[in-house]
C-alpha cells in the first residue's frame, strides 16, 4: 500500500528558501528494499553545496529533489528478499537517493545496520555521512603510535570523529578550533589550537618535531599550511579542498571511500562501548529544516545538527 509522509523537497537550486516540507507518497518497499520510519537525520553542509548548485557537474539535480542521507528509525516495511528485517527493529544507516530527510525513507536492506540499544537515535541518525567520512581520510594518512596528526576543523561532525579515530590509532592530535571549544576537545584527548594568524608557530610550538600526517575537514588553506608544516603529500587528506587532491600526492578520500554498513557498524559499536563521542548541537523538526541548515551553514557547529521528523 503506498503510504504518504512529510519530507523536505525543493523545485529549483537556492538558498535555505527553497526547502519546503511536502506530503508526498511513499510506495511499498520493492524487493530487497526496506522502509523505515525516520527518528533522526543529521544534515551535512554538502547539503547545503548540492542545493546550492554547487556541485551540478559532479551530482546533477533533478527536480523536484529531497535531500538527505544520514537515518535512523525504526523498520516500518520489509520488502521482498530483505534480508532479516522486521517490522519495528531499531536502525541506523543512509540513502544514496538523497531522501532522508522525511518520516520515511526507503532504502536497500543493505544500507541498514542495527542501532545498539546505548546510541541514542540523534546520534545513530548523525552517525553516516560524517562517519564515513572521517574513517575515509583516517584511513587514507594512516595515523601510527606515536605520530602526531593535525585535524583542521576538529570540532565539527567530521573533524571531531576523525580526531578521536586517530587518538584510537595510538597518535597525538592537534585538533584546530576556536577558543570556545578547547575544552571540549581536551576532554575528547585531543590538543587544541586556535586557527588566526599565529596559527602555524602555535603548532611548531605545541609540536617542535613536526607533524606526520594532516586531516583537512575545513579547507580553505589547511592543505598549504600542511606542506609548509613539511608533511608530504600523500600524508594530508582533505574532505573539502577538491583543487588539491593529487597535487603532490595530496589524497581525498572520504565518505565515498568509506561507505559501508560494515563502517556504520563499527562507528554505531564505538559509540555504543563509550569509545567514540559524537556531540550534536541542537535537533530539529522537519518544519525546521531551513533554521537547522541556516545553522550548519554558518560553520561554526560543534559535532553535529539532527532533524528529528
Ligand atoms: N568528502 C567527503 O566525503 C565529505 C563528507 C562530509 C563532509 N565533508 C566536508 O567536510 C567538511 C567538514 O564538515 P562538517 O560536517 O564537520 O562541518 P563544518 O560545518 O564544515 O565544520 C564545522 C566546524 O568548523 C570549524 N571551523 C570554523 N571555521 C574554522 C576555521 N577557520 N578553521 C578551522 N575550523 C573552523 C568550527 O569550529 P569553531 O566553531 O571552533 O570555529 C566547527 O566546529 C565540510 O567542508 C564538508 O563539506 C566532506
Amino acid at each position: 500500500m503506498t503510504d504518504t509522509a512529510r519530507a523536505v523537497r525543493f523545485d529549483a537550486y537556492g538558498d535555505v528558501d527553497v526547502l519546503e516540507v511536502r506530503e508526498v507518497e511513499v510506495p511499498p518497499p520493492s524487493r530487497g528494499e526496506v522502509q523505515v520510519r525516520v527518528r533522526a537525520a543529521g544534515i551535512n553542509p554538502g547539503e547545503s553545496i548540492i542545493r546550492s548548485g554547487g556541485y551540478h557537474s559532479r551530482l546533477p539535480g533533478t527536480f523536484p529533489s529531497g535531500e538527505g542521507s544520514d537515518l535512523a528509525g525504526v523498520v516500518s516495511a520489509v520488502g521482498e528478499d530483505a534480508g532479516d528485517w522486521r517490522v519495528g527493529d531499531e536502525v541506523l544507516g543512509w540513502t544514496d537517493r538523497r531522501g532522508s530527510h522525511a518520516e520515511l525513507v526507503t532504502v536497500p536492506a543493505d544500507h541498514l545496520v542495527r542501532k545498539p540499544a546505548a546510541v541514542p537515535f540523534e546520534v545513530a541518525g548523525a552517525l553516516y555521512v560524517a562517519g564515513a567520512a572521517a574513517v575515509g581520510a583516517v584511513r587514507a594518512v594512516d595515523p601510527q603510535p606515536g605520530e602526531t596528526v593535525l585535524v583542521s576543523g576538529a570540532a565539527g561532525g567530521v573533524g571531531s570523529i576523525a580526531a578521536q579515530l586517530a587518538r584510537r590509532a595510538g597518535a597525538r592530535v592537534i585538533g584546530v578550533a576556536s577558543a570556545p571549544n578547547h575544552a571540549w576537545l581536551r576532554g575528547l584527548g585531543i590538543e587544541p589550537v586556535a586557527y588566526g594568524d599565529d596559527l602555524r608557530d602555535a603548532i611548531e610550538r605545541l609540536a617542535p618535531d613536526g607533524v606526520d600526517a594532516v586531516v583537512d575537514a575545513f579547507g580553505g588553506g589547511y592543505v598549504a599550511l600542511a606542506r609548509e608544516l613539511g608533511v608530504p603529500g600523500p600524508r594530508i587528506d582533505t574532505l573539502i579542498d577538491f583543487a588539491e587532491v593529487g597535487v603532490g600526492g595530496v589524497q581525498g578520500e572520504g565518505a565515498g571511500s568509506a561507505s559501508s554498513a560494515e563502517t556504520v557498524a563499527f562507528l554505531a559499536d564505538l559509540v555504543a562501548r563509550g569509545e567514540l563521542r559524537v556531540e550534536i548541537a541542537a535537533t530539529y523538526p522537519l518544519e525546521q529544516v531551513r533554521e537547522a541548515f541556516t545553522r550548519v551553514e554558518r560553520r561554526h557547529t560543534r559535532g553535529k545538527i539532527v532533524l528529528v521528523p
